[in-house]
């Protein structure tokens, strides 16, 4: 047999075993593993020797935020376009991305909305790629085209409980749920009280409390906690499955852990900014801090970060995401005003556009960490996305006959040193990174895209040309979903 490519000498990590093989490559997929020695190279057009670096299964972020308008507060659009995202995102390991297709109040037909992010990625992507509809507005349309949608290989969708633009009340997300579970669509919602932190705002306004730090001080843990459990509640009476987005508190990771443990389909997401930044972050000279806002945002303390990497390892959080979610820090555009800057309009925080970059950081700022177990990481940062948002096996593993070749090779351990992390290292359209200076011991090699060479970090960086990346029709979750023992008999609606 010939093989397009062979992987040698790696350690072969997934999210069930870690072992010795050579993995041979044939058009695009997986062919085979083999133990070392026995593939012969010189039946290889191509061949990789991972020196005994980490092959893992591509990076799998399933939180990326590309050319949404204006929704999370401020006045700026992300700044990252799906080429520049999907550009970053591969020069930091991660083969396929699932962004959002943002559906405003003012467009009733999530289908339009679906069409028209297809227009905005086609032909620009440099990873794999698919969507979740983000539903700002679930009126009738929006609901009966549910199962077109799932057609379409779309199995997921998230919604908001704050933000003007998107919040939706508690018998709308009802509506959501009991939709989604009928389509075995998986619901993400963004579990922070939008009242509750609108009227904290109003307060710290009128005394005059603008800076950065007080976007923390406007929503509190209890404000992601309340939600959280409210989030919970609702989807436990329609029986439909979630997913918690971008979870920063430790409490309400308690009541998340409380609800699995009642064997409920809730799942959980945790981000790199959670991990690594504190409220401390957010309070810095000038207007700084404004590059840290996100909300949730990061809480107080390294016992804060504790409990995060708890629920990591002990399965609390399904999936390790980005949340990338790129503002410029200077508005290149006008020359004078920032987005996000001191130079706005009032410089308060709630003009801040909320959101972090972070797709091409999270996975080496998370294995230099050596914090996880390395099965573990795969399983958070690749393996559960595709199970959760139905893309496995074809992505998140390595399995022979089956699984696109997506592969992650790291360095050897030790071979890189330690280095600083900074901006111009990375290739993102953002002019910052919150993770500036971060001590790094790790960062992919090579990124191998369905058997072809798209990063090669010491042998010319970026080599995929844009465009490469398809999109990824997507089934449904293969986590467990409904209980079908919910109080009510939802099948009855
Ligand atoms: O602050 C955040 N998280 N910005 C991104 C938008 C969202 O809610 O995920
Ligand atoms: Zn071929
Ligand atoms: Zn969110
Ligand atoms: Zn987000």
């Amino acid at each position: 047999d010939s093989f397009d490519l062979l992987v040698i000498n790696g350690l072969v990590v997934t999210a069930s075993d870690t072992a010795n093989y050579d993995i041979a490559i044939k058009d695009g997929k997986i062919a085979l593993l083999a133990p070392p020695g026995v593939l012969d190279v010189k039946k290889a057009t191509k061949v990789i020797d991972a020196e005994g670096g980490y092959v893992m299964p591509g990076g799998i972020d399933c939180h990326v935020h590309l050319e949404e308008p204006a929704l999370f507060g401020g006045k700026g659009r992300s700044s990252d376009t799906f080429e520049t995202g999907t550009r970053s995102s591969i020069c930091g390991g991660t083969t396929t991305i699932v962004a959002f297709a943002p559906q405003p109040k003012t467009i009733p037909s999530l289908l339009q909305v679906l069409e028209d992010t297809h227009a905005r990625a086609r032909g620009n992507c440099y990873t794999d790629y698919s969507f979740h509809l983000l539903v700002g507005y679930p009126g009738e349309q929006a609901l009966s085209e549910f199962p077109r949608l799932r057609e379409l290989g779309i199995s997921s969708l998230k919604i908001y409980m704050t933000y003007a633009a998107l919040q939706l009340r508690d018998d709308e997300i009802l509506d959501v749920l009991l939709a989604s579970r009928k389509e075995g669509i998986t619901t993400m919602i963004h579990a922070e009280n939008g009242d509750v932190l609108n009227w904290m705002t109003k307060k710290l306004e009128e005394r005059r409390l603008f800076a950065p730090k007080y976007h923390a001080t406007s929503r509190p843990q209890i404000v992601e906690t309340e939600a959280t459990n409210r989030a919970i509640a609702l989807a436990e009476l329609m029986d439909a499955p979630i997913l918690v987005v971008h979870v920063s508190s430790p409490s309400a990771a308690a009541h998340l852990r409380n609800a699995q443990t009642r064997g409920l389909p809730v799942y959980a997401e945790t981000c790199p900014q959670y991990l690594f930044l504190t409220r401390g972050d957010l309070d810095k000279p000038d207007f700084e801090g404004a590059k840290c806002v996100c909300s949730p945002p990061p809480r107080e303390s390294s016992d804060d970060h504790e409990a995060i990497w708890i629920g990591l390892a002990n399965g609390t959080f399904t999936v390790l995401s980005s949340d990338h979610c790129p503002f410029m820090y200077d508005d290149y555009e006008t020359g004078k005003k920032s987005i996000i800057s001191k130079d706005y309009p009032e410089g308060r925080f709630s003009g801040i556009p909320n959101g972090c970059p972070g797709v091409e950081t999270r996975l080496a700022v998370t294995l230099s960490a050596n914090r996880l177990p390395l099965q573990k990481f795969v399983e958070v940062t690749s393996t559960n996305a595709a199970r959760l948002y139905g893309l496995y096996p074809q992505k998140g593993t390595i399995l022979p006959g089956v699984s696109d070749a997506d592969l992650t090779i790291w360095y050897p351990p030790g071979k890189l040193g330690t280095f600083k992390l900074t901006n111009s290292m990375l290739h993102h359209n953002v002019d910052y990174t919150p993770f500036e200076g971060m001590e790094l011991n790790q960062w992919p090699r090579y990124t191998i895209l369905r058997g072809e060479m798209v990063w090669d970090r010491d042998g010319g960086g970026l080599l995929a040309k844009k465009g490469c990346g398809k999109f990824v029709a997507r089934g449904k979750s293969t986590l467990p979903g409904p209980r079908k023992q919910g109080e009510w008999d939802v099948s009855a609606f």
